[in-house]
Protein backbone atom coordinates (compact mmCIF):
# COMPACT_ATOMS: atom_id res chain seq x y z
CA UNK A 1 0.00 0.00 0.00
CA UNK A 2 3.00 2.51 0.70
CA UNK A 3 4.36 2.06 -2.79
CA UNK A 4 2.54 4.35 -4.46
CA UNK A 5 2.80 6.37 -2.33
CA UNK A 6 6.51 6.48 -2.32
CA UNK A 7 7.41 6.47 -5.86
CA UNK A 8 5.09 9.26 -6.47
CA UNK A 9 7.01 11.30 -3.59
CA UNK A 10 10.11 9.88 -5.47
CA UNK A 11 8.88 11.25 -8.82
CA UNK A 12 8.53 14.63 -6.60
CA UNK A 13 11.68 15.04 -5.65
CA UNK A 14 13.14 14.06 -9.05
CA UNK A 15 10.94 16.73 -10.32
CA UNK A 16 11.75 19.12 -8.46
CA UNK A 17 15.38 18.22 -8.22
CA UNK A 18 16.14 18.69 -12.34
CA UNK A 19 13.94 21.82 -12.18
CA UNK A 20 16.59 23.37 -9.93
CA UNK A 21 19.11 24.12 -12.24
CA UNK A 22 16.73 26.45 -14.78
CA UNK A 23 15.16 28.49 -11.71
CA UNK A 24 18.77 29.09 -10.09
CA UNK A 25 20.01 31.19 -12.95
CA UNK A 26 17.38 33.47 -12.31
CA UNK A 27 16.85 35.17 -8.84
CA UNK A 28 13.31 33.98 -7.41
CA UNK A 29 11.70 37.47 -6.57
CA UNK A 30 8.51 37.80 -4.40
CA UNK A 31 5.71 39.37 -6.52
CA UNK A 32 5.78 42.90 -4.96
CA UNK A 33 9.59 43.37 -5.80
CA UNK A 34 9.09 42.40 -9.06
CA UNK A 35 6.87 44.45 -10.13
CA UNK A 36 8.11 47.21 -8.65
CA UNK A 37 11.63 46.46 -9.91
CA UNK A 38 9.59 46.73 -13.71
CA UNK A 39 8.29 49.78 -12.69
CA UNK A 40 11.63 51.49 -12.21
CA UNK A 41 12.67 50.84 -15.79
CA UNK A 42 13.67 53.88 -17.49
CA UNK A 43 10.75 54.69 -20.11
CA UNK A 44 11.42 54.16 -23.96
CA UNK A 45 12.40 57.08 -25.49
CA UNK A 46 13.63 56.16 -28.76
CA UNK A 47 11.65 53.26 -30.40
CA UNK A 48 10.93 53.98 -33.77
CA UNK A 49 7.96 55.54 -35.20
CA UNK A 50 6.65 53.99 -37.97
CA UNK A 51 3.08 55.10 -40.07
CA UNK A 52 1.02 53.45 -42.36
CA UNK A 53 -1.29 54.89 -44.24
CA UNK A 54 -5.10 54.50 -45.77
CA UNK A 55 -5.97 50.51 -45.45
CA UNK A 56 -9.43 50.90 -47.03
CA UNK A 57 -10.69 47.59 -45.49
CA UNK A 58 -8.72 45.22 -47.08
CA UNK A 59 -7.16 43.32 -44.18
CA UNK A 60 -4.99 40.88 -45.91
CA UNK A 61 -2.93 44.07 -47.22
CA UNK A 62 -2.92 45.28 -43.67
CA UNK A 63 -1.48 42.43 -42.33
CA UNK A 64 1.13 42.50 -45.35
CA UNK A 65 1.92 46.43 -44.23
CA UNK A 66 2.55 46.26 -40.46
CA UNK A 67 4.62 42.71 -41.13
CA UNK A 68 6.87 44.64 -43.67
CA UNK A 69 7.34 47.45 -40.37
CA UNK A 70 7.67 44.86 -37.76
CA UNK A 71 5.18 45.79 -35.75
CA UNK A 72 3.32 42.78 -35.66
CA UNK A 73 4.79 39.08 -35.79
CA UNK A 74 2.96 36.01 -37.52
CA UNK A 75 0.34 35.66 -35.53
CA UNK A 76 -0.82 39.24 -35.88
CA UNK A 77 0.45 40.21 -32.59
CA UNK A 78 2.46 43.09 -31.69
CA UNK A 79 6.01 43.28 -31.89
CA UNK A 80 6.83 46.30 -32.17
CA UNK A 81 7.99 46.30 -28.44
CA UNK A 82 8.65 50.14 -27.39
CA UNK A 83 8.18 51.38 -31.17
CA UNK A 84 5.36 53.94 -31.90
CA UNK A 85 2.73 52.83 -35.12
CA UNK A 86 0.48 55.74 -36.57
CA UNK A 87 -1.95 54.82 -38.80
CA UNK A 88 -3.15 58.10 -40.69
CA UNK A 89 -6.97 57.03 -41.06
CA UNK A 90 -9.46 55.68 -43.63
CA UNK A 91 -9.32 51.87 -42.24
CA UNK A 92 -12.97 51.57 -43.57
CA UNK A 93 -14.37 51.89 -47.45
CA UNK A 94 -14.30 50.12 -50.38
CA UNK A 95 -13.20 46.76 -49.34
CA UNK A 96 -14.58 44.10 -46.88
CA UNK A 97 -12.78 43.81 -43.77
CA UNK A 98 -13.92 46.50 -41.69
CA UNK A 99 -14.47 45.17 -38.22
CA UNK A 100 -11.55 43.10 -38.44
CA UNK A 101 -9.23 46.00 -38.96
CA UNK A 102 -10.49 48.17 -36.72
CA UNK A 103 -10.13 45.07 -33.98
CA UNK A 104 -6.95 44.48 -34.98
CA UNK A 105 -6.49 48.07 -34.11
CA UNK A 106 -8.13 47.70 -30.96
CA UNK A 107 -5.95 44.88 -29.72
CA UNK A 108 -2.16 46.05 -30.75
CA UNK A 109 -3.30 49.59 -28.90
CA UNK A 110 -3.81 47.66 -25.40
CA UNK A 111 -0.72 44.85 -26.74
CA UNK A 112 1.99 48.01 -27.29
CA UNK A 113 0.51 49.80 -24.23
CA UNK A 114 1.33 46.30 -22.33
CA UNK A 115 5.18 46.11 -24.19
CA UNK A 116 5.85 50.23 -23.88
CA UNK A 117 4.88 50.81 -27.17
CA UNK A 118 1.97 53.20 -28.85
CA UNK A 119 -0.65 52.61 -31.57
CA UNK A 120 -1.90 56.20 -32.67
CA UNK A 121 -4.86 56.42 -34.77
CA UNK A 122 -5.72 59.23 -37.00
CA UNK A 123 -9.01 60.02 -38.11
CA UNK A 124 -9.18 60.17 -42.11
CA UNK A 125 -12.43 61.22 -43.67
CA UNK A 126 -13.48 57.77 -44.36
CA UNK A 127 -13.92 57.63 -40.60
CA UNK A 128 -15.83 60.76 -40.62
CA UNK A 129 -18.18 59.64 -43.68
CA UNK A 130 -19.27 56.88 -41.91
CA UNK A 131 -19.55 58.13 -38.64
CA UNK A 132 -22.04 61.05 -40.11
CA UNK A 133 -23.83 58.32 -41.85
CA UNK A 134 -22.31 59.17 -45.52
CA UNK A 135 -22.05 55.67 -46.83
CA UNK A 136 -21.01 56.28 -50.33
CA UNK A 137 -18.14 54.25 -50.75
CA UNK A 138 -19.74 51.13 -48.36
CA UNK A 139 -19.69 47.52 -49.84
CA UNK A 140 -21.96 44.98 -49.80
CA UNK A 141 -19.55 42.78 -48.23
CA UNK A 142 -19.61 45.09 -45.52
CA UNK A 143 -22.92 45.66 -44.85
CA UNK A 144 -23.04 41.72 -44.39
CA UNK A 145 -20.32 41.67 -42.45
CA UNK A 146 -21.85 43.71 -39.99
CA UNK A 147 -25.26 41.75 -40.00
CA UNK A 148 -27.07 44.12 -42.27
CA UNK A 149 -27.88 48.05 -42.54
CA UNK A 150 -29.31 48.50 -39.44
CA UNK A 151 -27.00 46.93 -37.48
CA UNK A 152 -24.31 48.22 -39.20
CA UNK A 153 -25.94 51.89 -38.47
CA UNK A 154 -26.41 50.81 -34.59
CA UNK A 155 -22.46 49.90 -34.54
CA UNK A 156 -21.28 53.39 -36.11
CA UNK A 157 -23.22 55.33 -33.42
CA UNK A 158 -20.95 57.69 -31.46
CA UNK A 159 -22.40 57.31 -27.82
CA UNK A 160 -24.17 53.69 -28.37
CA UNK A 161 -22.07 52.05 -31.18
CA UNK A 162 -19.20 49.56 -30.08
CA UNK A 163 -17.37 50.65 -33.20
CA UNK A 164 -18.70 54.67 -33.43
CA UNK A 165 -17.43 54.37 -29.14
CA UNK A 166 -13.79 52.42 -30.02
CA UNK A 167 -12.97 55.15 -32.78
CA UNK A 168 -14.43 58.27 -30.48
CA UNK A 169 -12.13 57.47 -27.89
CA UNK A 170 -9.17 56.29 -29.50
CA UNK A 171 -8.82 58.26 -32.81
CA UNK A 172 -7.64 62.03 -33.12
CA UNK A 173 -7.78 64.38 -36.19
CA UNK A 174 -3.89 65.26 -35.57
CA UNK A 175 -1.01 63.74 -34.09
CA UNK A 176 2.28 65.57 -33.04
CA UNK A 177 5.03 62.59 -32.27
CA UNK A 178 7.70 63.15 -29.77
CA UNK A 179 7.87 67.13 -31.09
CA UNK A 180 8.86 66.69 -34.88
CA UNK A 181 6.31 65.53 -36.49
CA UNK A 182 2.79 66.22 -37.13
CA UNK A 183 0.56 63.19 -38.62
CA UNK A 184 -3.06 64.09 -39.97
CA UNK A 185 -5.26 62.61 -42.80
CA UNK A 186 -5.22 64.86 -45.02
CA UNK A 187 -2.94 68.16 -45.81
CA UNK A 188 -2.38 70.17 -42.77
CA UNK A 189 -2.69 73.69 -43.82
CA UNK A 190 -1.56 76.65 -41.82
CA UNK A 191 -4.51 78.57 -41.20
CA UNK A 192 -5.46 74.66 -39.25
CA UNK A 193 -1.82 74.66 -37.72
CA UNK A 194 -1.89 78.19 -36.09
CA UNK A 195 -4.80 76.83 -33.55
CA UNK A 196 -2.32 73.96 -32.24
CA UNK A 197 -2.92 70.54 -32.39
CA UNK A 198 -4.79 70.53 -29.10
CA UNK A 199 -7.64 72.65 -30.38
CA UNK A 200 -8.12 70.91 -33.51
CA UNK A 201 -8.25 67.32 -31.59
CA UNK A 202 -10.96 69.05 -29.30
CA UNK A 203 -12.29 71.03 -32.03
CA UNK A 204 -12.93 67.82 -34.12
CA UNK A 205 -14.21 65.50 -30.68
CA UNK A 206 -16.47 68.36 -30.27
CA UNK A 207 -17.98 68.58 -33.64
CA UNK A 208 -17.75 64.17 -34.11
CA UNK A 209 -19.75 64.42 -30.36
CA UNK A 210 -22.43 66.84 -31.43
CA UNK A 211 -23.29 64.92 -34.39
CA UNK A 212 -22.24 67.76 -37.15
CA UNK A 213 -20.25 66.12 -39.64
CA UNK A 214 -21.59 68.11 -42.61
CA UNK A 215 -21.37 71.70 -41.23
CA UNK A 216 -18.18 72.21 -38.80
CA UNK A 217 -15.19 73.50 -40.59
CA UNK A 218 -13.51 71.08 -39.68
CA UNK A 219 -14.85 68.37 -41.46
CA UNK A 220 -16.17 70.70 -44.75
CA UNK A 221 -16.21 68.69 -47.68
CA UNK A 222 -13.86 69.77 -50.33
CA UNK A 223 -12.64 72.67 -47.95
CA UNK A 224 -9.05 72.69 -46.60
CA UNK A 225 -9.51 71.04 -43.57
CA UNK A 226 -7.05 68.36 -42.09
CA UNK A 227 -9.29 65.41 -43.22
CA UNK A 228 -9.76 66.69 -47.17
CA UNK A 229 -7.19 68.86 -48.20
CA UNK A 230 -4.98 67.84 -50.85
CA UNK A 231 -3.24 70.98 -51.64
CA UNK A 232 0.29 69.79 -51.07
CA UNK A 233 0.15 66.45 -52.05
CA UNK A 234 -1.35 68.11 -55.93
CA UNK A 235 0.95 71.28 -55.26
CA UNK A 236 -2.00 72.77 -56.41
CA UNK A 237 -0.43 76.34 -56.47
CA UNK A 238 2.91 75.03 -57.85
CA UNK A 239 5.77 73.44 -55.80
CA UNK A 240 7.50 76.88 -54.29
CA UNK A 241 3.87 78.11 -52.75
CA UNK A 242 3.49 74.42 -51.46
CA UNK A 243 6.90 74.30 -49.86
CA UNK A 244 5.92 77.93 -48.30
CA UNK A 245 2.89 76.68 -47.13
CA UNK A 246 4.73 73.83 -45.25
CA UNK A 247 6.80 75.54 -43.99
CA UNK A 248 4.33 77.72 -42.72
CA UNK A 249 2.66 74.69 -40.71
CA UNK A 250 6.02 73.47 -39.49
CA UNK A 251 6.85 76.79 -38.02
CA UNK A 252 3.44 76.80 -36.47
CA UNK A 253 3.50 73.57 -35.21
CA UNK A 254 7.35 73.67 -34.21
CA UNK A 255 7.76 70.46 -36.36
CA UNK A 256 10.38 69.13 -38.63
CA UNK A 257 7.91 67.44 -41.38
CA UNK A 258 4.16 66.92 -42.17
CA UNK A 259 3.08 63.10 -43.03
CA UNK A 260 -0.41 62.89 -44.91
CA UNK A 261 -2.43 60.06 -46.04
CA UNK A 262 -5.76 60.49 -48.42
CA UNK A 263 -3.88 61.19 -51.94
CA UNK A 264 -3.21 57.78 -53.43
CA UNK A 265 0.36 57.43 -54.64
CA UNK A 266 -0.85 54.46 -57.14
CA UNK A 267 0.74 55.40 -60.29
CA UNK A 268 4.38 54.94 -58.11
CA UNK A 269 3.62 52.86 -55.35
CA UNK A 270 5.95 54.96 -53.96
CA UNK A 271 6.00 57.35 -50.90
CA UNK A 272 6.14 61.21 -52.27
CA UNK A 273 8.63 63.16 -50.91
CA UNK A 274 8.87 67.00 -51.60
CA UNK A 275 10.13 70.15 -49.93
CA UNK A 276 13.23 68.77 -48.44
CA UNK A 277 11.75 66.17 -46.34
CA UNK A 278 9.47 68.39 -45.30
CA UNK A 279 6.57 66.76 -46.56
CA UNK A 280 5.84 63.28 -46.91
CA UNK A 281 2.46 61.05 -48.43
CA UNK A 282 2.42 57.57 -47.06
CA UNK A 283 -1.23 56.61 -48.76
CA UNK A 284 0.74 54.44 -51.32
CA UNK A 285 -2.22 52.78 -52.57
CA UNK A 286 -1.78 49.39 -49.87
CA UNK A 287 -5.45 48.30 -50.75
CA UNK A 288 -5.42 45.79 -53.61
CA UNK A 289 -9.16 48.44 -54.46
CA UNK A 290 -5.69 51.07 -54.81
CA UNK A 291 -3.31 48.34 -56.19
CA UNK A 292 -1.83 46.97 -53.30
CA UNK A 293 1.57 48.55 -52.49
CA UNK A 294 2.84 47.93 -49.67
CA UNK A 295 5.59 50.97 -48.11
CA UNK A 296 5.47 51.95 -44.65
CA UNK A 297 7.54 55.05 -42.81
CA UNK A 298 9.71 54.45 -40.63
CA UNK A 299 11.61 57.47 -38.27
CA UNK A 300 14.43 56.41 -35.84
CA UNK A 301 15.74 59.06 -33.24
CA UNK A 302 19.77 59.83 -33.61
CA UNK A 303 21.95 60.88 -30.66
CA UNK A 304 22.13 64.39 -31.79
CA UNK A 305 18.32 64.99 -31.74
CA UNK A 306 17.97 64.60 -35.35
CA UNK A 307 15.70 62.12 -37.36
CA UNK A 308 16.39 59.61 -40.09
CA UNK A 309 13.48 59.10 -42.42
CA UNK A 310 13.67 56.12 -44.28
CA UNK A 311 10.68 54.07 -46.86
CA UNK A 312 10.01 50.82 -45.91
CA UNK A 313 9.44 48.98 -49.42
CA UNK A 314 9.24 44.84 -49.57
CA UNK A 315 12.02 45.40 -51.60
CA UNK A 316 14.17 47.02 -48.74
CA UNK A 317 14.75 49.82 -46.80
CA UNK A 318 15.16 53.69 -48.86
CA UNK A 319 16.73 57.01 -47.08
CA UNK A 320 13.69 59.50 -47.92
C1 LIG B 1 -1.29 36.49 -29.52
O1 LIG B 1 -2.23 37.12 -28.70
C2 LIG B 1 -3.25 36.28 -28.23
C3 LIG B 1 -4.17 37.12 -27.39
O2 LIG B 1 -4.49 38.31 -28.02
C4 LIG B 1 -2.70 35.14 -27.41
O3 LIG B 1 -3.73 34.27 -27.06
C5 LIG B 1 -1.66 34.43 -28.20
O4 LIG B 1 -1.03 33.47 -27.40
C6 LIG B 1 -0.63 35.40 -28.73
N1 LIG B 1 0.36 34.70 -29.52
C7 LIG B 1 1.65 34.82 -29.25
C8 LIG B 1 2.55 34.01 -30.14
O5 LIG B 1 2.08 35.53 -28.39
C1 LIG C 1 -6.60 63.43 -28.48
O1 LIG C 1 -6.14 64.75 -28.36
C2 LIG C 1 -6.37 65.34 -27.10
C3 LIG C 1 -5.94 66.78 -27.21
O2 LIG C 1 -4.68 66.92 -27.82
C4 LIG C 1 -5.62 64.56 -26.04
O3 LIG C 1 -5.85 65.11 -24.78
C5 LIG C 1 -6.08 63.12 -26.07
O4 LIG C 1 -5.31 62.35 -25.17
C6 LIG C 1 -5.95 62.53 -27.44
N1 LIG C 1 -6.56 61.23 -27.48
C7 LIG C 1 -5.92 60.14 -27.85
C8 LIG C 1 -6.69 58.88 -27.85
O5 LIG C 1 -4.75 60.15 -28.19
Amino acid sequence: MLRPILILALLALLTLYFRQPRTNSLPVLPKAVKSSVKQQQPPPRNGRTVAVGDLHSDLAQTLAVLRLANVIDTDSNWSGGHDTLVQTGDIVDRGPDTIAIYNLFDKLRKQAKDAGGKVVNVYGNHEVMNLGGDLRYVTEEDYVSFGGRMKRKEAWDVKTGWLGKQIYDNFNITHIQNGHTVFSHGDMEPEWARLGAETLNLLSREAIWKGDFRHAPIFQGTGKCPIWSRSHATQEDGMEETCKSVDAVKKALGVNRLISGHTPQYRTGKILSICNGGYMVIDVGISKYYGGHLAALEIIENDDGTQSVYALYPGGKRLV
